[in-house]
Parts: structure tokens; C-alpha cells; sequence
């Protein structure tokens, strides 16, 4: 059997016909060598270094904090590991809004700093300057609406959006409008399942969909979320696949009681 499939690499491309044969796209977030190493084995489709590292790797309560460097540290990283899988980035919070030179600036010192595929960024209309300018310079967008958390100081919770009317229709133009710009892809967060199945359905890109249920292209989630190492975040749309959280506290609680007994180590694991 030819192994091809499995190993050339994914690109925005292969995305795009993806979609158009109604294949469904695999994305999840990694932060690190090991993980990703083992998700890109696995055969995960889109790894997502995603300012989600905020929250799980460094205990912020938003994604606000987090740096231009510090991404760039996690997307080498994860690059190092990656034989498959497109490596999307994103732009954290305060590089690319409201000056599209500086977003520009800040997508390729993460393209040149750490060979990832893309960048992606949050926000429509808004941002629409710095997604054209980075757009001009080769490098892939990927856009990302409906809850956007890096605006969640403006929104004041992570609520459902996109219920209104308005804020629905304001939605679709701002995919439209990624899409007319030439972003490869679009990540829905959190709005309602019919909207993000019509949005879907009238775009030529794939969706990516994290709550926005399964009208879209394929499906993203944070990775410690579906593992179950982050126990306090359990919205609807989450689904677990492994108790991570248990299996590493008793792990963690079994070593402890063996070096304290003195049962490790035994006399074959020593010199
Ligand atoms: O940062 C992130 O993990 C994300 C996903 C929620 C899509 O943007």
C-alpha cells in the first residue's frame, strides 16, 4: 500500500481540495516538540500553534499576555517535530492591528524565525489592511471569527456570539471578505451551528470550526482540553478523548510514594 498520502506534506492547497471532496480537516493546538511529534505521527492534518498557549502553558487567564518571542519560541519548536502536518501560527495580541506595516513585520519574523506554513489572526473588517499586506508578502492567512479572545475585554465574556442578526450578517460579509482577500482557511469560534453550515457552504475556503458544530470543514480544539490535563474548562462543544489529568496525578502520586519507600529504584534500574 503507498504511504504517499500519509506523508506529503499538507499545504493550503491540499486544504482547499480537501474541501471541495468533502474530506473533513483535523487541526489541534501544540505548543511543544514532543506533543507535536506525536500528533504529526498520528497524522493530524493542521497543527495550530495557537496564542491558546497563553492560558495552558503559562497560567494566564487570556490569551492577551502572551509575546511575538514567546510564540515564536513554541512555533520552532513544534516545527522541529513536524513532517506532515501544516504548522499555522498565530499573531498574538497588539502585532498586527491598527498598523499593517508592524503585522507584516510580525508574520515574517515568524515565517523567517521559525519555517512555520502560515500565520492566522483574529478579526474581519477590522484587521482587513494588515490581512492584505501580509497576504502581499507570500504568506498564508488563515482568519479566525465569531469569538475571538484576543477581544474579550470588549466582548466581556465567552458567551455564544453571532446570535443577533446583525452580528450573524456582519459575520458572513467578514468571511466573504477573508476569503475575496485570499486567506486559505477560516476558524469559526463558538457561533451557532446553522450559521457556521451557511458560511460553510458559501465559501470556496475551508472552515474550521471550534463550537461552531459540524456544518464546517473540519474541527479544531485545544489540545490539553481534549486530553483532559485542563479539568476547570468543560463547555459543550468540548469532547475528551483521554483523563490526562488522572492518569498523570496518579502517576505523579505512585512516583512519590516509591521514592519515598525507597522502591525506587529497584537494583536493575541502577549501575
Ligand atoms: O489559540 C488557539 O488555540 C486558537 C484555537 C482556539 C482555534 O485560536
Amino acid at each position: 500500500m503507498s504511504t504517499e498520502g500519509k506523508t506529503r506534506p499538507v499545504t493550503t492547497h491540499r486544504l482547499m481540495e480537501m474541501k471541495q471532496r468533502g474530506e473533513r480537516i483535523a487541526m489541534l493546538t501544540a505548543y511543544d516538540y514532543s506533543t507535536a511529534r506525536i500528533m504529526d505521527a498520528a497524522g493530524m492534518d493542521v497543527i495550530l500553534v495557537g496564542d491558546s498557549a497563553a492560558n495552558v502553558m503559562a497560567g494566564f487567564d487570556s490569551t492577551l499576555p502572551i509575546t511575538l518571542d514567546n510564540m515564536i519560541y513554541h512555533a520552532k519548536s513544534v516545527v522541529r517535530a513536524v513532517k506532515r502536518a501544516l504548522v499555522v501560527v498565530d499573531l498574538p495580541f497588539g502585532t498586527y492591528q491598527g498598523n499593517s506595516k508592524e503585522a507584516l513585520a510580525s508574520a515574517v519574523r515568524i515565517m523567517k524565525e521559525t519555517e512555520a506554513n502560515a500565520v492566522k489572526l483574529e478579526g474581519g473588517l477590522e484587521v482587513i489592511e494588515s490581512v492584505q499586506r501580509i497576504l502581499s508578502a507570500g504568506i498564508p492567512v488563515m482568519g479566525h471569527l465569531g469569538l475571538t479572545p484576543q477581544s474579550i475585554h470588549q466582548f466581556g465574556t465567552y458567551t455564544v456570539r453571532a446570535r443577533e442578526e446583525a452580528e450573524a450578517a456582519k459575520l458572513a460579509d467578514d468571511a466573504a471578505l477573508l476569503e475575496r482577500a485570499g486567506c486559505f482557511g477560516l476558524v469559526l469560534e463558538k457561533i451557532p451551528a446553522d450559521l457556521a453550515a451557511r458560511v460553510s457552504a458559501s465559501l470556496r475556503i475551508p472552515t474550521i470550526s471550534i463550537g461552531a458544530g459540524g456544518g464546517c470543514d473540519g474541527q479544531v480544539l485545544v489540545m490539553h482540553d481534549m486530553l483532559g490535563i485542563n479539568t476547570e474548562f468543560s463547555p459543550r462543544f468540548l469532547r475528551r478523548y483521554a483523563d490526562l489529568f488522572t492518569i498523570m496525578t496518579d502517576a505523579f502520586v505512585n512516583y512519590i510514594a516509591d521514592v519515598k519507600s525507597g522502591a525506587f529504584p529497584s537494583d536493575a534500574e541502577q549501575y
